[in-house]
């Protein structure tokens, strides 16, 4: 199978990372803003439900529509003085601590990596935005092209509400990681409707919602956790359309084409791990004096480091591809082996698409 980004690969200890150091490959990646996404557009003459599912989402999605400028309380404090999520979840202040680094600094080098980490979120929302946005042309039923316009207005407030929070509560957006940026790219190039849903909507909504889960469980802050749990609410409406569009794209696919979805899904989530978090620690790791090689080193060589590393994971990606039968005996050693996958965890989790239309 082949790796993405295999020109940036190297061993640390035994883990495989990606790792871009060379600046101006990165601000040239930046710089690339054009991508061409081949679109086929559908017309359909069948505007009664034919989707049953499908249409009972859309319907909860009107539902559950808010105003990220009249429905937050934008007065509410967020200070850098105090802890917005609790120590234990940054890394940064865990860095800061085991260098003897005063109180003040950890808790700078934490709101500065929770503004690098909502960067990133907020330039994954633009490109959900933009694939949504296509999935309106390329689906050909009335009710995939109505949940998938009422995703785009949904996509377009997570923008506006992430994106306004940096700039009035954090001070900061950061720019769009090397590593992030290839990957959005090909999920915006990704050439058919399964490939492009399989990649927005099960996997980076999937992976969306359990980084979300796991801020709002560590959140200090009332504005932060309010903000996140209205996003969140959005995001497995979008995880659940994955699941029950994939859930008819892989009944009906050869296993050839069945075999290929899955390895995609593979090669996406093992870059997007690979780089653990090497982009931000090499940004932002010097300004605290913080050794990006060395931390990484050192976390994924701990004895529970797939049990940490997986939690985000096994929360809503990994049992919704599983079942979708997206991972199987070929390829399942393979996501335990990078730690994408642990036992014990998730497996019992509601499918998110359970979890919605119930
Ligand atoms: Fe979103
Ligand atoms: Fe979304």
């Amino acid at each position: 199978m082949k790796k993405l980004m295999e020109d940036h690969r190297k061993l640390f200890g035994s883990f495989e990372v990606i790792d871009f150091v060379d600046e101006s490959e990165i601000q040239a990646l930046r710089a690339q803003t054009d991508v061409d996404a081949p679109l086929d557009v559908h017309w359909t003459w069948e505007y009664g439900s034919e989707v049953e599912e499908l249409r009972r989402l859309y319907e909860k999605g009107k539902v559950n529509q808010w105003n990220a400028e009249l429905d937050l309380d934008w007065e509410m404090p967020v200070s850098k003085d105090e802890w917005v999520l609790n120590p234990q979840a940054s890394l940064m202040a865990q860095g800061c601590a085991l260098m003897g680094k005063d109180e003040a600094t950890q808790k700078a080098a934490a709101f500065d990596e929770l503004a690098y980490t909502l960067s990133q979120l907020l330039h994954g929302e633009q490109a959900a935005l933009q694939i949504c946005g296509q999935l309106t042309n390329v689906c050909d039923k009335m009710d995939e092209k109505w949940y998938a316009s009422s995703q785009v207005a949904d996509e377009a407030r997570h923008v506006e509400a992430i994106s306004k929070f940096l700039a009035r509560k954090m001070g900061t957006i950061y720019p769009v990681g090397a590593t992030l940026k290839v990957l959005l790219d090909e999920l915006l190039a990704a050439e058919t409707v399964k490939k492009k849903t399989l990649g927005m909507q099960t996997l980076f909504e999937g992976t969306a919602v359990g980084i979300m889960e796991l801020m709002r469980g560590e959140s200090r802050n009332d504005f932060f956790t309010d903000m996140i749990r209205r996003i969140e609410q959005d995001e497995s409406r979008h995880a659940a359309f994955g699941v029950l569009m994939m859930r008819r794209v892989v009944k009906e696919a050869e296993p050839e084409e069945k075999d290929e979805l899955e390895d995609w899904a593979f090669s996406i989530m093992e870059a997007l791990n690979a780089n653990q978090q090497l982009d931000m620690l090499r940004l932002l790791g010097p300004k605290y004096g913080i050794d990006a090689e060395n931390v990484t080193r050192m976390f994924t060589s701990l004895p529970n480091h797939a049990e940490l590393n997986s939690l985000a994971f096994m929360h809503t990606v990994i049992p919704n591809l599983k079942r979708l039968g997206l991972i199987t005996d070929r390829t399942e050693q393979g996501w335990r082996d990078v730690g994408l996958m642990v036992d014990g965890r998730g497996e019992n989790a509601p499918m998110e698409m359970e979890f919605q239309l119930s």
